[in-house]
């Protein structure tokens, strides 16, 4: 199986996991990048049985409307069932390295607002130490460098991601070489460095359910 496929296949397994306690009046999170597109493809199907969706990105929001799906604004849903999305890295207690796509500050903060995040990922993605992927750090821009020289005392070495700049106005430093063996620790102190908008460490608050496409089929884990 191609890794498109190992996608689509955990698209469809998330679909099929939402879909029998979807209602008239449900809102599903989106995340955003390859996988999540393959989920919002498959739930378009749908789209009858559920209100709408509440999008982590401009581009996953653009897909969504594009599917005919109504995209709310978060500031006027609250919380709601599940959020879908995808991963750069997980390990086995499923904390995540997000931010690939540099949509890690919005996709942090649906995550936050729903009750269930529902992590859909190639086995590619299982690690057993976070960290060979960089590490995304969404930083404001007159902070970059200051940010950078913090990051370096913490052990990373940052690498400005050039011309991208985010949904936020944010820009991204990816951080190399950092051997993540605490990731709630560095997530905490990522976090409060000035001018860090969000890291790409979902730890704080890691996925509830991982759904991981291997050549044998969807293999389902939860959080303990
Ligand atoms: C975007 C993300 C994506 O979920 C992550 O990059 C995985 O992308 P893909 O599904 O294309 O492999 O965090 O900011």
């Amino acid at each position: 199986m191609t890794q498109d496929e190992l996608k689509q296949a955990v698209a469809q397994a998330a679909l099929d996991y939402i879909l029998p306690k979807l209602e008239k009046d449900s809102i599903v999170g989106i995340g955003t990048g390859s996988t999540a597109n393959f989920f919002i493809d498959a739930l378009a199907k749908h789209k009858d049985l559920f209100d709408g969706a509440v999008s982590s990105s401009k581009a996953s929001e653009d897909r969504l409307k594009d599917h005919g799906i109504s995209v709310f604004d978060l500031n006027s849903v609250g919380t709601f069932e599940f959020y879908v999305d995808g991963a750069d890295e997980t390990n086995e207690r499923l904390e995540l390295i997000k931010g690939g796509g540099a949509a890690l500050t919005r996709e942090k903060i649906v995550a936050a607002c729903a009750k269930e995040f529902i992590c859909i990922a190639d086995d590619s993605k299982m690690v057993s130490l976070l960290g060979q992927f960089p590490l995304p750090v969404e930083v404001i821009p007159m902070a970059r460098s200051f940010v950078a020289r913090e990051i370096v005392k913490l052990g990373g070495d940052p690498v400005y991601r050039e011309g991208v700049v985010t949904d936020n106005g944010g820009v991204i430093l990816d951080v190399h070489n950092l051997r993540i063996d605490s990731p709630m620790e560095l997530e905490s102190q990522i976090n409060q460095i000035t001018g860090v908008i969000t890291s790409g460490l979902f730890a704080l608050r890691p996925a509830d359910v991982l759904m991981l496409g291997t050549t044998n089929g969807v293999t389902t884990l939860k959080a303990n």
